[in-house]
């Protein structure tokens, strides 16, 4: 699983970098290749690849699609670090972007990495029909705006130090999170043109992994070790941040986890073997450190 997690990374940072290379050089370009590439794990990619594998979707073109997907998670990344979002000083291991680059400079890298995803799925190296390329873009902005990572991160700072219901909870890290992760689930149904019902299939058990990789995420805050991480733990605790932990405890949290998993797992089951890369890939999300 670690390997083939590895050459996902190395695969689409290669793919960013040659995009990259065709952009002119400058302050701006260092500080999104700064967010961009170094240290990020490329789950959302591996989520990619192993449903777009099991329906035989082409692995270049997963790749491709995973490295617009990136851009989306390495701009919210830049912005949630700023001072007027979480202000946090480290990610990665190394300074927040904004921190190396001053904080006008973060947002405009942020907002670039953003267009650029959409930038990428036009391109003409991507061999998919333009009607394809537009449901994909559709979707991807859906994921992206008010309904997903920017109406969740909104909801994730409005719900500090509040008592926020359960329900509220879930909700929100679907949007902030899930969201992308419901994108990369779906994707490789939409390439396929498959109908509606498995569309909306593949939608949930997409929003789900990227709910189990939120709550994860606050298990390594709440328990974490910072070095290990490449971030600062307990800062959720300090601002007060709503989680299932902060709501039910963290032995709590980690039985909801389980059970998204034996769903996920369930769900999966009718694609047989095909589906043990998923498997091996939501055990990964539940007991990394980083
Ligand atoms: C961290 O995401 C932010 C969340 C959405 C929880 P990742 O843990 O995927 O970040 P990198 O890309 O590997 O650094
Ligand atoms: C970030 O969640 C979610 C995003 C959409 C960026 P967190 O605020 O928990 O992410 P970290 O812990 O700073 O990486
Ligand atoms: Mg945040
Ligand atoms: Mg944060
Ligand atoms: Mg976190």
């Amino acid at each position: 699983m670690k390997n083939n997690l590895d050459k996902i990374a190395k695969d689409t940072n290669f793919f960013l970098k040659k995009f990259l290379n065709n952009q002119n050089n400058s302050e701006l370009v260092s500080a999104m290749r700064y967010g961009l590439f170094p240290g990020g794990k490329k789950i959302r990619s591996k989520i990619l690849v192993d449903i777009g594998s099991m329906l035989s979707v082409d692995y270049k073109t997963l790749i491709v699609i995973g490295a617009a997907v990136e851009c989306i998670h390495a701009y919210s990344l830049i912005h949630d670090d700023l001072p007027c979002m979480d202000n946090d000083k480290m990610r990665r291991g190394k300074p927040s972007t904004h921190i190396k680059f001053g904080e006008s400079t973060a947002v405009l890298a942020g907002n670039s990495l953003l267009t650029m995803a959409f930038e990428i799925l036009t391109n003409y190296n991507l061999k998919l029909t333009e009607k394809t390329k537009i449901n994909l873009i559709k979707k991807l902005s859906e994921c992206a705006g008010y309904l997903g990572i920017a109406g969740g991160q909104y909801l994730d700072l409005s719900y500090e130090k509040k008592i926020i219901s359960k329900k509220k909870i879930i909700e929100m890290e679907i949007k902030k999170t899930g969201k992308l992760f419901s994108f990369c689930s779906v994707a490789p149904a939409i390439i396929k043109k498959k109908n509606k019902k498995e569309i909306k299939f593949f939608e949930n058990v997409g929003s789900n992994i990227g709910l189990l990789f939120q709550i994860s995420d606050d298990l390594i805050d709440f328990k974490g070790n910072s070095k290990k991480a490449g971030k600062k733990t307990g800062k959720d605790k300090k601002k007060g941040k709503a989680t299932l932990i902060s709501l039910l405890g963290y032995s709590n949290a980690v039985k909801y986890c389980d059970r998204i998993i034996e769903d996920i797992n369930n769900k999966f089951k009718k694609y047989g073997k095909n589906s043990q890369n998923i498997e091996e890939t939501l055990n990964y999300i539940l007991n990394r450190d980083k």
